[in-house]
């Protein structure tokens, strides 16, 4: 896969930016990453947990991702970003959650078409000059059969990226990703496709089955084996050395960031929820995250893991997450 792009994808409340910075250090692999959405809104000013997202990505390949249905404040957005030095922005036409859908906003925005065009009509005639907006997509509410509209939509545009989720919002993360709506998928818009690509193999078959793409995006696959991307480019799998190393310094690194020692583990345990697809017979070890309520009992379960579990062979993640 010589020329592809491997993406990141953003998942809200682990791909955060600690997160990034350990993943990039102790496996790399990724030519980029996504913040988490950022909602901006008409106060005009990003919450506190936005700014950190945006303001610690030095040295880093990093795009901020905007969830909004309002021209003015992705606008608000955009500039505040650009000023900051980011010539990127990636907007959210995906999000299946219900609150969100129901403020007409990530994928909640593919049922409102009218709204979606005057939105990017609006976005593309003020945006600050040289800015890039990607877009990252569903490809429709209820059925596939939406698809051939809104990519005449998308192709009105001057999208610098198309990331194609092909699930509907109906689909939320359930059944299989449809990968075979690639073959319709016609447009002069760099695609980039995610969904259900779980390992190196995966990921091949995929960049060999549609030589049109310009690469892929990782999500779920990256968080249960994060040496994925690096494998992609022909590097090892992750060494139990390593995982140790990218728990350890993210643990700490939430520690010092939480106060007392449970914020800490609740983040890890959404870590581990993915991560633990990189061991065997994780079932106890679950539980015993699950239970912890302070850092000895949570260190000791995290000790024992390293201790006597062998590796995978093949991460995958937990099915029906
Ligand atoms: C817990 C969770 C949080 C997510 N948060 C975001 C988000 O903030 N922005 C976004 O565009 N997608 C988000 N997604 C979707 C992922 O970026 C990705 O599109 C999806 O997981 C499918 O890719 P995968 O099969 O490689 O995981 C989230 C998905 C999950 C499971």
């Amino acid at each position: 896969m010589p020329d592809a792009l491997l993406y990141a994808a953003p998942l809200e409340g682990m791909t955060t930016w600690l997160w990034r910075r350990v993943h990039q250090e102790v496996f790399g692999g990724a030519h980029r990453y996504f913040t988490p959405f950022l909602s901006p809104n008409a106060n005009h000013s990003f919450q506190t947990r936005e700014l950190d997202e945006v303001r610690h990505n030095q040295d880093m390949a990093v795009i901020p991702q905007l969830l909004t249905n309002s021209s003015e404040h992705f606008l608000w957005a955009a500039r505040e970003l650009w000023n900051m030095g980011y010539e990127e922005v990636n907007f959210n036409l995906g999000c299946p959650s219900g609150t969100v859908c129901g403020k007409g906003k990530g994928a909640g925005l593919l049922l409102r078409r009218e709204q979606l065009q005057q939105l990017l009509d609006e976005v593309f005639a003020a945006l600050p000059r040289g800015m890039r907006v990607s877009v990252k997509t569903r490809i429709g509410w209820e059925t596939d059969d939406e698809w051939p509209d809104l990519l005449t939509l998308y192709n009105r545009y001057p999208i610098s990226e198309l990331i194609v989720h092909p699930r509907v919002r109906k689909d939320f993360y359930r059944g299989r990703a449809r990968q075979g709506i690639l073959e319709g998928t016609e447009t002069a818009i760099s695609v980039i496709y995610n969904g259900d690509l779980f390992t190196p193999q995966s990921v091949e078959s995929c960049l060999r089955d549609y030589p049109q793409l310009r690469g892929v995006m990782v999500g779920r696959g990256l968080m249960a084996n994060p040496a994925l991307l690096r494998q992609c480019q022909g590097g090892p799998a992750a060494s139990r050395e390593e995982l140790r190393r990218y728990h350890d310094a993210l643990y700490e690194a939430y520690c010092r960031r939480c106060s007392g020692d449970l914020p800490a583990i609740y983040k890890m345990r959404e870590l581990w929820n993915y991560l633990s697809g990189s061991f065997q017979d994780t079932a106890g070890f679950l539980k015993k995250v699950r239970k912890a309520r302070n850092r000895s009992e949570y260190l000791g379960a995290v000790e024992e893991l390293f201790a006597c579990h062998q590796l995978n062979a093949q991460p995958l993640p937990p099915a029906g997450k």
